[in-house]
């Protein structure tokens, strides 16, 4: 059963290594250095988180990674994943979300969801990888 919520205080290790296992860093933990607010949406199937994103905000709200473990791929995980983002943005106020990506990322994922380019920033994930951010408005 796919279950997607807040994150408990308990499940902050399992996020972090979720986020390490499947990104390699952890935007949790970088995250948490910046002087914004967030949360952290995790996606349990059966009771294992399966996917995660950190959320933050304060002018504008951005989803600042997503991350769905392997095994649990092409399921809907990560679609519901954001369509949980999108709500917390509403709750807040919010009438855009904002994200980052490489430009040989999952860009026509989040396409599927709404988002389109807003802009390319060459080097952004180091010399030559251009990246996009890219911006979903809420209607
Ligand atoms: C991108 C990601 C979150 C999608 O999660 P998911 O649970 O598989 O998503 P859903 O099941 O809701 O949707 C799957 C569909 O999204 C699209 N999709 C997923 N990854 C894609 C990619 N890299 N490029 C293009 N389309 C992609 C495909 O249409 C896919 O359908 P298919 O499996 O039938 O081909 C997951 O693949 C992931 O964690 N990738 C590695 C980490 C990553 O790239 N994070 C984003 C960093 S900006």
């Amino acid at each position: 059963m796919l279950e997607v919520d807040i994150m408990r205080s308990e499940e902050v290790e399992e996020v972090i290594h979720l986020e390490y296992d499947v990104l390699g860093v952890s935007p949790f933990v970088a995250t948490s250095l910046l002087p914004v607010k967030r949360k952290v949406v995790v996606a349990r199937v059966d009771g294992v988180i399966a996917g995660c994103a950190t959320v933050c905000w304060n002018d504008h709200f951005e989803i600042a990674s997503l991350a769905v473990r392997e095994e649990y791929r092409s399921s809907g995980v990560g679609a519901a994943i954001i369509e949980k983002c999108f709500e917390i943005a509403k709750e807040l106020g919010f009438d855009s979300v904002w994200l980052e990506t490489p430009e040989n990322g999952p860009v026509e994922f989040y396409r599927s969801h709404g988002f389109c380019v807003e802009s390319h920033v060459r080097n952004m994930y180091g010399e030559g990888v251009t990246g996009l951010k890219m911006v979903r408005y809420l209607s």
